[in-house]
């Protein structure tokens, strides 16, 4: 589903060239739940920007379902690419003005849906984090793991082929963390295809793949048997 050959990223400051990813190959099939690891500055959030096509890359090949979703310009593989792919911050990334329900329809009014069918399926992913009786509330009014699930939510709602999550823990404590976990965890069962960057080896060992990311390049990718 997601194949990654032969990935680099350049990053220009001035006239400093600096190479993020030298060279990243990776196959990442339907249904997996893969954590990516490694020291601050390894190259995590590089590739997970690539990932969701926050940031293009220097050179290689990224495809999604055999798409090269990331091409600018594109109407066409821009809603591919709003449809498949969910992205979950570590800084939960929410409209402070809007309610939960309508941070998590947001994504579906770029799709063109009704609100009608909007608002069914917004309440809807609501509820699978547990979060229906808070759809009125504003992020303000809500707790850092509460605001973190209704993100989870949104990333969701329009049943994206793969979830990316950058370090979706960073700013929780570590029971908040668990409960997040589980979430994770859980949508995996249903059968969600889940990318999760982490630094910390706890968070990485309930995922059933960990990618070792080191300056840049892959140094390990071994799965955890139950
Ligand atoms: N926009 C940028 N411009 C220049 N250098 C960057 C930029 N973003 C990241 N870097 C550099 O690229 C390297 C990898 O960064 P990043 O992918 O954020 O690492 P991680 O998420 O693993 O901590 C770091 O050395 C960082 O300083
Ligand atoms: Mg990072």
């Amino acid at each position: 589903m997601i194949k990654i050959t032969d990935l680099k990223k350049v990053y220009k400051t001035g006239s400093i060239e600096f190479e993020a990813l030298k060279g990243i190959n990776v196959h990442i099939k339907k249904g997996e739940f893969v954590a990516i690891i490694g020291p601050s500055g390894s190259g995590k959030s590089t590739l997970m920007n690539i990932l969701g096509c926050l940031d293009g890359s220097s050179d290689g090949k990224y495809l999604l379902n055999g798409h090269d979703v990331c091409v600018i310009n594109d109407e066409e593989l821009a809603k591919i690419r709003n449809h498949e792919i969910g992205f979950v911050f570590q800084s939960f990334n929410l409209l402070p003005k809007l309610s939960s329900l309508q941070n998590v329809e947001l994504p579906l009014i770029y799709l063109g849906m009704s609100p009608k069918e909007r608002k069914n399926r917004a309440e809807k992913s609501l509820d699978s984090v547990g979060l229906l009786d808070r759809k009125d509330h504003k992020p303000n009014e809500l707790s850092g793991g509460q605001r973190q699930r209704i993100a989870i939510a949104r990333a969701l709602v329009t049943d994206p082929a793969v979830i990316l999550a950058d370090e979706p823990t960073g700013n929780l404590d570590s029971k908040t963390t668990e409960e997040i976990m589980d979430i994770f965890k859980e949508l995996n069962k249903k059968g969600n295809t889940i990318v999760l960057v982490t630094h910390e080896p706890e968070i990485a060992a309930q995922a059933k793949r960990v990618i070792t990311v080191k300056d840049g390049l892959i140094v390990r990718d071994l799965y955890n048997y139950e």
